[in-house]
This record gives C-alpha cells, sequence and structure tokens, in this order.
C-alpha cells in the first residue's frame, strides 16, 4: 500500500484545510481533495479572493494558492472523493458532548462514527484511515469495528496521526513541526501503512522528527501534550492572583523560572485565560477517561487545570466590575479582541466569550473591535451559552469596525486578546475620547502600563 497518489480529508475546517494545503504543497504528485457537508466553506476555500478563505491564517494564503487547483481541490463531493482515494484522512470536529452520558466532558463522536460509517459504505478498494481530529484513546478501536463490520469487505488500516499545529502559527508549525507524530498498529500491514504516511512526511520533515508508535499511545499523547501546556497556563495564572497580592511582577516571576532550562520560557503568559478548541475538551476527555477507569485522583488532578482556567475567566470579570463601583449597569465596556489568541478568527471557548457574559448579566453595554472576528460570531458565540435571550444579546453587545468607535465615551477597555495592533494605538487620543476615570484591563499583559499611567489612565494588568 505504499506509494500514494491520492488523498481525501474530510473536514475541512481549522486542522483539514492548512494541514492538506501543506501536503498538497510538498507532494506535488499527490492528488488531495479536502471535502466537507458545508457548502458555503467549500465556496469559500475555493474563493478567487485569498482574503476569502473561510479560516484566517498567517502565510496559508500563499500556500493554498500555490496548490489550489494543481493537486489540491475544495469539493462538497464526498462519496466520490472517498472513493478515488488511497488515504482518508478523518479531520472532523470533536466537540465535548452536550447531551447524555458524559455531557460536559467526553468528546461527542457522533460526526466520526458518520465518517466511518460513511468510508466503510462508499470503499470499494483497501484504503488507509488516519485520525486528524484529536480522539479520545481508544476511538481506532471503533473506528476499526464501524469498518469491518459494515464495510463491503475491502481492507482498511487505521492510523493514528493527530495534530500539534497552533492556530495563529498553523502554516509555521506544519513546515517545520516539532514532530510528526503516526501511531499504528504493530502488525505486517499497520507497520507499512505507518510507512506510507512517514513517507508523505518525510518529503519535508526530517526522519528524526517523525515519530511512529502504537495506536493507543498516539491517541494519548495528543491529549496529554495538550493537558500539558494548558497545566503551564493555568500555573501561571494561579500566580499572577498571588503576585497582584503580594506585589511581585508575574512576568519577572515567568522569566526568572523559565531560564531554567528544565522549564524552560514558553507558554509562562499569564492571562485572562487559555481558550481554543482543544486545552479545555481535551483535559475534559482526559478526565473523562481517567474517571470511567476508576482513576478519581488522576481525573481531579488535571480537573484543577480546568477549574484555575474557569476562575481566572471569572476573577477578570469581577475586576473589571468592582474597580468601576461595582456598578456597571448602562456604562459602556470597549473590548478590544474577541479571538481566542491573536493570528485567528476562531473563537472557540476564547475567554472573551465568559467575561463578556458576566458583564451582561451586571447590565453593561458592550462594544467589541475584533481584527478577524465579525459580529455574527460574537453574537453566536453568546447564544451559544444561552444565558439571555438572543434579543438582549443582540442589543446589549456590538460589533464595530474600528477600535477607536469602540472606545469612544467608554468607561473602560478591557483588552481580550493579544493582536499586535493593540500595542500600536494611539492611546492618548484614546483616553481624551473616553469618560473619565478612564479604566484598561489588560487581560493579555501587553500594553505598556507606565506609559498609559502617564497619559492618565487607570491600569490594570494581570498579574502586575
Ligand atoms: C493548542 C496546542 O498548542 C496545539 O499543539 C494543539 O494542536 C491544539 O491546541 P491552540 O489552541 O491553537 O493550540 O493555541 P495555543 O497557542 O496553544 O493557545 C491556547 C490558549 O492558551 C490561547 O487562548 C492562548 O492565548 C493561551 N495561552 C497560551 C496563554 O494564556 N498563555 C500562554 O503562555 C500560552
Ligand atoms: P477543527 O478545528 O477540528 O478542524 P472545524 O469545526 O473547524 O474543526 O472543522 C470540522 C469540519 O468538519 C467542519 O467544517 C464540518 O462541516 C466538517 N464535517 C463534520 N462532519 C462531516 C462529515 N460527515 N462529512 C464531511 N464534513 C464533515
Amino acid at each position: 500500500m505504499h506509494n500514494i497518489k491520492n488523498i481525501c480529508c474530510i473536514g475541512a475546517g481549522y486542522v483539514g484545510g492548512p494541514t492538506m494545503a501543506v501536503i498538497a504543497q510538498k507532494n506535488p504528485d499527490i492528488k488531495v481533495t479536502v471535502v466537507d457537508i458545508n457548502e458555503a466553506r467549500i465556496a469559500a476555500w475555493n474563493d478567487a479572493d485569498l482574503d476569502k478563505l473561510p479560516i484566517y491564517e498567517p502565510g496559508l494564503d500563499k500556500v493554498v494558492a500555490e496548490a489550489r487547483n494543481r493537486n489540491l481541490f475544495f469539493s462538497t463531493a464526498v462519496d466520490e472523493a472517498i472513493e478515488a482515494a488511497d488515504m482518508v484522512f478523518i479531520s472532523v470536529n470533536t466537540p465535548t458532548k452536550t447531551y447524555g452520558k458524559g455531557k460536559g466532558m467526553a468528546a461527542d463522536l457522533k460526526y466520526i462514527e458518520l465518517c466511518a460509517r460513511q468510508i466503510a459504505r462508499v470503499a470499494k478498494t483497501d484504503k488507509i484511515i488516519v485520525e486528524k481530529s484529536t480522539l479520545p484513546v481508544r476511538t481506532a478501536q471503533a473506528i476499526k469495528s464501524i469498518l469491518h463490520n459494515t464495510g463491503n469487505g475491502v481492507k482498511f488500516q487505521i492510523l493514528s496521526n493527530p495534530e500539534f499545529l497552533a492556530e495563529g502559527t498553523a502554516v509555521q508549525d506544519l513546515m517545520a513541526p516539532d514532530r510528526v507524530l503516526i501511531g499504528g498498529e504493530q502488525t505486517e500491514d499497520g507497520l507499512n501503512a505507518i510507512q506510507a504516511l512517514v513517507d508523505i512526511y518525510a518529503t519535508w520533515v526530517p526522519n528524526e522528527n517523525i515519530l511512529t508508535t502504537n495506536l493507543w499511545s498516539s491517541e494519548l499523547s495528543k491529549l496529554t501534550a495538550n493537558a500539558f501546556l494548558a497545566q503551564r497556563v493555568s500555573s501561571i495564572n494561579a500566580l499572577s492572583e498571588l503576585c497582584e497580592v503580594t506585589g511581585a511582577d508575574v512576568n519577572e516571576v515567568a522569566i526568572a523560572i523559565g531560564k531554567d532550562s528544565r522549564i524552560g520560557p514558553k507558554f509562562l503568559k499569564a492571562s485572562v485565560g487559555f481558550g481554543g478548541s482543544c486545552f479545555q475538551k481535551d483535559i475534559l476527555n482526559l478526565v473523562y477517561i481517567a474517571k470511567s477507569y476508576g482513576l478519581n485522583e488522576v481525573a481531579d488532578y488535571w480537573e484543577q487545570v480546568i477549574i484555575m482556567n474557569d476562575y481566572q475567566k471569572r476573577r477578570f470579570a469581577a475586576k473589571i466590575i468592582q474597580t468601576l463601583y461595582n456598578t456597571i449597569s448602562g456604562k459602556k465596556i470597549a473590548f478590544l479582541g474577541w479571538a481566542f489568541k491573536k493570528d485567528t478568527n476562531d473563537t472557540r471557548e476564547s475567554a472573551a466569550i465568559y467575561v463578556a457574559d458576566q458583564l451582561l448579566e451586571e447590565q453593561a453595554n458592550i462594544v467589541v473591535y475584533d481584527p478577524k472576528v465579525n459580529a455574527h460570531q460574537m453574537q453566536s458565540d453568546l447564544n451559544y451559552l444561552n444565558t439571555r435571550s438572543e434579543e438582549d444579546n443582540n442589543q446589549y453587545l456590538t460589533t464595530v469596525s474600528n477600535p477607536h468607535q469602540a472606545c469612544k465615551d467608554s468607561h473602560a477597555i478591557a483588552v481580550l486578546t493579544e493582536w499586535d495592533e493593540f500595542k500600536t494605538y494611539d492611546w492618548q487620543r484614546i483616553y481624551e475620547e473616553m469618560q473619565k476615570p478612564a479604566f484598561v484591563f489588560d487581560g493579555r499583559g501587553i500594553l505598556d502600563k507606565e506609559k498609559l499611567e502617564t497619559i492618565g489612565f487607570q491600569v490594570y494588568v494581570i498579574g502586575k
């Protein structure tokens, strides 16, 4: 089964889109078709105007421009693409379950199962199936069972190839990954399938960075890597409050501990809380798996990372309310940023959503500016929480396309995303146009506190 000529990827989202674009760019002799049931999303991937790609990632437009319609195709014809492929990547979403057993914790595998059934139904030739989506350990077993019991008698090999790209740096992470991880069955056929995928990555990733393992190690490593990263953020966020009450400066502490080569400098930036589609979901998943094996202490240990993160978001909102004299009803509060981090238009689990929700409960008027997120997305994020009616969300949270418009006449500015452009604003002008006293709450630690205080702002920076 070596020598893959035709790849299909099911799911044209934040993972499938960029990953396939880079695989296609680096392997011009392999035809790569990315399929999705979402017609609008596929149309956007095919748009001649590269600014209209459905996801924003620095550098992605160039990669797509090079490979699209050469050997990279985006299509809604799912069955045809599966049938033609030697290798099928499953890159569909696996949200946390919102119902039934494991509600709020386990991953909802409904989309994965649908994919597996679809592959089984249409496949007429042997195929390698690659799990790209983050999945709970032993999902491969479920996929295997569906494929073998409902298929047309063709042979399937299942591989786990978790994605470690971070949004905002996806192209860079794909071009030069710290490692590529490929798990598969340790049988002759399994090892051959692993090698077929190794060959695809080896066209640009050095061999020593391509790790191969058994299926379960690969699946668990993905959850664990995210849990470790999130744990660092929660650890530094826990210290941020301690710094605030003791007079230590969390940035100085982060630099001091990060200089220890055993600890390292990355992922020690105190913030209003981590967001994104992976960290919370994967840890909840880990907790659920641990519990389901009766490992309660293990589950509690990891759950604390989430508890700390929720607390950090609440604490930031509470700080705003308390500083504004415990009354924000009817006050205009400007939000700079809505995305869960800079350089992405993704808002899943963004801290901004939860902070906004709490301020809206106190009847604030929130006006948001984010360079890449549109009003429709913000409303749907809020509505998803189901705290108040859609009409109320619409009325009390509005979106503008200019930062000055957001800040003008506001009582306070809250920085929720670390977009670089916020640092270069004309803060003197912003100050002049605001209500006094003018407050800034920097939830990302990106602004120059002393400079803002010299202008006249009252400034709160997380961890200071
Ligand atoms: C993460 C993993 O990094 C990636 O390997 C995996 O494939 C998917 O999940 P992502 O969620 O895209 O990637 O972004 P990441 O850069 O990890 O940031 C997650 C959240 O943590 C963001 O909200 C970010 O602002 C926050 N964060 C990160 C901090 O608050 N402080 C830090 O020091 C680092
Ligand atoms: P991720 O961040 O994991 O890439 P996204 O939600 O951005 O998640 O992307 C997942 C994509 O998978 C969505 O565009 C969704 O429409 C698509 N999808 C889900 N189920 C199927 C399916 N059965 N067939 C084709 N596409 C699917």
